[in-house]
């Protein structure tokens, strides 16, 4: 039996948390080893300052805020920079595909409606195209959990980074902070574990700081990050209209952002608002139901900029405020080891609280911001669960239809029930479809991927 180094056991002592010791000396030597080296990762000094934290009050003074609609009017501005060579793409995938039922990295989940490609799929493949198109490198930036960054690395390796190459993607991993009960102290996973959680997407500023990513960034060169979530495959990675219009004030905005008209007051789209004078992203569970439910003259939602996840950022600008993003505090049901018995507990209510920073939370500390509204059809068809709602097969209806609507744009009579699929290695704009082969018809009986 060896005993737990002497500064972990005053850092311990220190937070008064000793209760994690309960049950030391029946572990394996290698189980005290795991052990202590999962508790030299804690940072118990953040730990102290946030189980002070109180629930963030919704008592905000909040408005509508302004939009502008995305159009090609500063197109080419924003093909320069690519052209340039100063655009990465930046996907948070450190979940899981719980909610969805699937047991591996959410990235991984088959998400189109004919071939089943890959969340990560549809992006990097979205990322050869534009590439191609571009006649330059463009580099893809993932962030991961400790859950699954094994997974998610062996997968695009066994993959073949879907014609990507590997030294153009740079995978990181986000930070891990432990849950607390209500008294404020840490719970056990394990005897020999502490309940840790993913510290939120917004973990993905200071993760990208501490893995050095910022600074492979500048580098390369990279001036500015397409920021987008691994559910959606709809969302249109590079898009030159969006980059241009980032580009296009006087000072170069450090922050933009995607809309899209949130359709019911209940939808679980986070909402653009004006927040004292601030744009910032309201969670769905923080917009007031007597504010979620006001209608303009028309019927449209008064707060109805929905958050599509969708973002562009300065890379400068989070090298300046990596550190800032604030927590916020959620009351979940955590599994744990009782700190007496040792048996495990499943809570059947939420027993306590997890710490989370939201990526939108650099919003407000942006000198300049703006919310972009783009069509809804062509760039949200998210897949976060197993049935309903946002499922794989609303999204699959949704991929189709855009896929269909492309089509006929470009000339192709589609009977209804044909089964299509564009390839984003084809295009990302129904104009892109221009350099490929296109059928004048397709049947109804017909299942074609373009
Ligand atoms: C999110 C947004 C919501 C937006 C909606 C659009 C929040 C709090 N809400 O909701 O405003 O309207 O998407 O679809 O973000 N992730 C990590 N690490 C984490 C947590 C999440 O990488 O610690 C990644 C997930 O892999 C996923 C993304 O962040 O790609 C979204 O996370 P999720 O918690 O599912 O957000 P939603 O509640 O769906």
């Amino acid at each position: 039996m060896t005993s737990l180094p002497s500064k972990l056991q005053e850092q311990l002592s220190d937070c008064r948390q000793e209760h994690l010791l309960k049950f030391w000396d029946v572990l394996s030597a290698d189980e005290q080893k795991f052990f202590a080296l999962q508790l030299s990762s804690i940072d118990f000094e953040l730990f102290l300052r946030l189980r002070e934290q109180k629930a963030s009050a919704s008592d905000k003074l909040i408005a509508p805020c302004d939009v502008v609609q995305l159009d090609d009017a500063f197109q080419s501005k924003g093909v320069a920079s690519i052209q340039n060579g100063e655009l990465g793409v930046l996907t948070v995938a450190g979940g899981q595909g719980t909610r969805l039922g699937w047991s591996g990295p959410k990235g991984t989940f088959p998400a189109t409606p004919v071939t089943g490609k890959s969340l990560f799929q549809i992006i990097a493949e979205q990322i050869v195209f534009a590439s191609k198109k571009y006649s330059v490198v463009i580099p893809w930036y993932i962030m991961t959990s400790n859950e699954n960054d094994e997974a998610t690395r062996s997968f695009l390796l066994d993959n073949n980074c879907f014609g990507l190459k590997r030294t153009d993607i740079f995978i990181f991993t986000q930070n891990e902070i432990p849950a607390v009960d209500a008294e404020g102290n840490m719970l056990l996973a394990t005897k020999n574990s502490v309940a840790m959680n993913p510290d939120g997407h917004g973990g993905v500023v200071s993760a990208l700081k501490q893995s050095g990513g910022l600074e492979e960034m500048s580098i390369r060169g990279i001036k500015h990050l397409s920021y987008v979530q691994v559910d959606n495959p709809l969302a249109n990675v590079i898009d030159p209209d969006f980059i241009g219009l980032h580009l296009s004030d006087k000072s170069s905005q450090e922050a933009s952002s995607k809309c899209v008209p949130k359709i019911t007051p209940e939808e679980r789209v986070g909402v653009f608002c004006n927040v004292a004078g601030n744009i910032e992203v309201v969670e769905y569970i923080d917009l007031p139901a007597d504010k979620a439910n006001q209608v303009h003259a028309d019927g449209e939602l008064l707060y109805g900029a929905g958050s599509i996840a969708v973002h562009l950022f300065a890379v400068d600008f989070l090298h300046r405020i990596a550190d800032d993003l604030p927590w916020h505090l959620a009351h979940k049901k955590v599994q744990h080891v009782h700190a007496e018995t040792g048996d495990l507990v499943s809570p059947p209510e939420p027993n306590a609280y997890k710490f989370e920073k939201f990526v939108f939370d650099v919003l407000p500390m942006a000198k300049s911001s703006l919310v972009v509204a783009t069509k809804r059809e062509d760039e949200f068809a998210p897949i976060k669960n197993a049935t309903g709602q946002d499922s794989r097969t609303t999204s699959h209806q949704l991929q189709q239809a855009r896929a269909l609507r492309w089509l006929c744009e470009r000339g192709v009579d589609v009977e209804e029930g044909a089964k299509v699929e564009i390839s984003p290695l084809s295009g990302m704009s129904a104009k892109d479809l221009d350099a490929s082969v296109l059928p004048t018809s397709i049947a109804s009986d017909e299942v074609v991927v373009i």
